[in-house]
């Protein structure tokens, strides 16, 4: 069979961990896809930097969105991360042009999802984002595929692997909030601006688009009542212990008798309960399901090889699909009208 050509714009941590995913595992990727895959092309800022991996072969383009426009490849895999250019304009150009897309950008699908969805789904080609939330969890697989005979009534869960560390090493190490916020940026886990994982947006991001998927309903970012924990002190986390509880940053959906609640907001949690016990940059996800019941899945939720590991679960996908395929719903094509929103704020 012949090769799946892609194309990689951005080689940050992610860029970076899943060109060296591909590399290093080349002959058994091209087992189990039935084909192998070759990067021929990458974009980046700097293209002399040492990240650890042969690129020779690629192609080099200075600018994203002339590699999604020219480059021959089938799919365009986007880790240049913000909601605006040129990740919007480089997605955009590639699906227009029929290329299969994989994205790990949240902010941009929490904001541009339904028209890239809408893209590709006239051009007949797939747009993959399973690293777009939780990282490494395969939470949209599971809410695309895996629980499509299922009801969802609520799925909540802690999103963001920055909040997650800062929290976790205040309580641990007692150190601020601003060193602990340093470190989880030193390791990589951090948003290039890190007031969007600290004050919820990241977080709000990736419960929109649980919800659309969860309830059918559009994506709604900002609908979601937000606060993050720049506010959380050390006091705050100690006189939480006292009582028996956890602080954990919580993006929390469900149904109730108005519509769709979203909410984003610290949350007190008791310290026996499941959901505190996941410490540090891990992530987790709640969801209950009516036929199911209730599922928790919990792992690496942030930094290169987490989110890398997605990403190839999401190339790897479209190395084995059928022209055509469609893995569960369009994202953002409402199945579900809903009039009425709860908004808290
Ligand atoms: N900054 C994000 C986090 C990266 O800390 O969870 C993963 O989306």
């Amino acid at each position: 069979a012949h090769a799946l050509k892609i194309g990689i714009a951005g080689l940050g941590t992610v860029g970076a961990s899943l060109a060296r995913i591909l590399n290093g595992r080349h002959n058994k990727l091209a087992d189990i896809c039935g084909r192998p895959i070759e990067i021929v092309a990458v974009s980046a800022r700097d293209p002399d930097k040492d990240r650890g991996v042969d690129l020779s072969g690629a192609t080099f383009y200075a600018d994203p969105v002339a590699l999604a426009r020219e480059a021959d490849i089938d799919v365009f895999v986007e880790l240049i991360g913000g909601e605006g250019d040129p990740a919007l304009s480089a997605v955009r150009e590639a699906l227009s042009r029929g290329c299969h897309a994989v994205t790990a950008n949240k902010a941009l699908l929490a904001r541009h999802g339904v028209e890239l969805a809408g893209i590709a789904e006239e051009k007949g080609v797939l747009l993959n984002f399973e690293a777009a939330v939780a990282g490494g969890i395969p939470v949209i697989k599971a809410m695309r595929e895996s629980l499509t005979g299922n009801s969802i009534t609520r799925v909540f869960g802690i999103l963001n692997g920055t909040c997650n560390y800062i929290l976790t090493e205040m309580e641990r190490c007692g150190l601020s909030f601003e060193d602990c916020l340093k470190e989880a940026q030193r390791l990589g886990y951090a948003e290039a601006d890190p007031t969007f994982d600290v004050e919820g947006n990241d977080t709000a991001h990736k419960l929109a688009l649980l919800t659309s998927l969860a309830f059918g309903t559009r994506i709604a970012p900002d609908d979601i009542y937000l606060e993050g924990i720049s506010n959380i002190t050390i006091e705050d986390i100690r006189a939480a212990a006292d009582l028996g509880f956890r602080i954990k940053l919580l993006g929390v959906a469900q149904r109730t008798d108005s519509g769709i609640e979203q909410r984003v907001h610290p949350t007190m949690v008791p310290k026996d309960s499941v959901i505190a016990q996941v410490d540090g940059v891990t992530n987790a996800v709640a969801i209950d399901a009516d036929v199911l019941g209730e599922l928790m899945m919990s792992g690496p939720g942030a930094g290169g090889d987490a989110t890398a590991s997605a990403v190839m679960g999401d190339i790897a996908d479209i190395a084995k699909a059928r022209p055509g395929h469609q893995h569960g719903p369009v994202l953002g094509r409402p199945a579900v009208h809903l009039e009425t929103y709860e908004r808290a704020r």
